[in-house]
């Protein structure tokens, strides 16, 4: 495939489609959520090698508890039974992991397992990847919000770059290519404020089939974008 001529910095998936793509091979959705969380390692790694620099990944939103309990305890426990040794592949690789959402609700042993993750790999200075779980967009913006009143933080001093660092991802550049799979148009309360001036890339491809072929088309249409940010060329 034709080499994408100029690249997103930082991309951003919305990994949807898990719970069809088991459906079709009349698999239960947890078999769809394993085949999922297989499928983040190589896409990563993919991007990684386009030289992507940040890549944040959604993968259980605020709104996903409203899922029958069998399938939020039984994603947390896959993903629980996975990631340490996804992290230390990725802690190979030089990948440095942060964790962008609220940890305070999640089941103990997995919130001490991302902290886990996020500590090994503190000291990376490769490829930054944020994992967003148990994230909400609007959530991020009220939780930003409640730490600059309670730090008295005026409201003349107040203006974006200040509002950016309160944000779950505050260090972290805007997302230039936010990538849905699975078919739906919608952002499902994810990076409101980081997406501003993103560019969208949907596809009806679903999550556990979205491949290095797929990826490349992404960053390919991306690359064929023109971006203007409210100005004129
Ligand atoms: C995305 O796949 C993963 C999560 C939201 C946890 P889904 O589980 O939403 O898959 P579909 O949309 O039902 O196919
Ligand atoms: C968005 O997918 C959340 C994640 C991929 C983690 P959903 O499947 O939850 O989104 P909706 O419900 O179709 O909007
Ligand atoms: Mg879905």
């Amino acid at each position: 495939m034709e080499r994408p001529a100029y690249l997103p910095n930082h991309v951003a998936i919305i990994m949807d489609g898990n719970g069809r793509w088991a459906k079709q091979r009349k698999l239960p959705r947890l078999s769809g959520h394993k085949a999922g969380i297989d499928n983040m390692r190589p896409v990563i790694k993919c991007l990684n090698s386009h030289q992507v620099k940040y890549v944040t990944l959604y993968a259980f939103s605020t709104e996903n508890w409203g899922r029958p309990r069998a399938e939020v305890t039984g994603l947390f426990r896959i993903l629980e039974e996975r990631i340490d040794q996804e992290a230390f592949e990725l802690h190979k690789e030089g990948v440095k992991i942060l964790h962008f959402g609220r940890l305070e609700e999640v089941p103990s042993s997995l919130r001490q397992a991302i902290v886990r993750v996020v500590r090994l790999t503190e000291n990376n200075t490769g490829m930054t990847l944020g994992f967003a779980f148990n994230y909400g967009g609007r959530r991020e913006i009220l939780d930003a919000v409640r730490r600059i009143i309670a730090e008295g933080i005026s409201p003349q001093s107040l203006d974006e770059e200040t509002f950016n660092r309160y944000l779950y991802t505050s260090g972290i550049p805007d997302v230039d290519l936010l990538i849905r799979t699975g078919g739906e148009f919608r952002i499902s309360n994810f990076m409101m404020w980081q997406s501003a001036y993103s560019e969208f890339y949907f596809t009806d491809v679903l999550w556990p089939d979205f491949n290095e072929k797929e990826v490349e088309r992404a960053l390919l249409s991306y690359s064929q974008r023109q971006r203007r940010f409210g100005g004129l060329q």
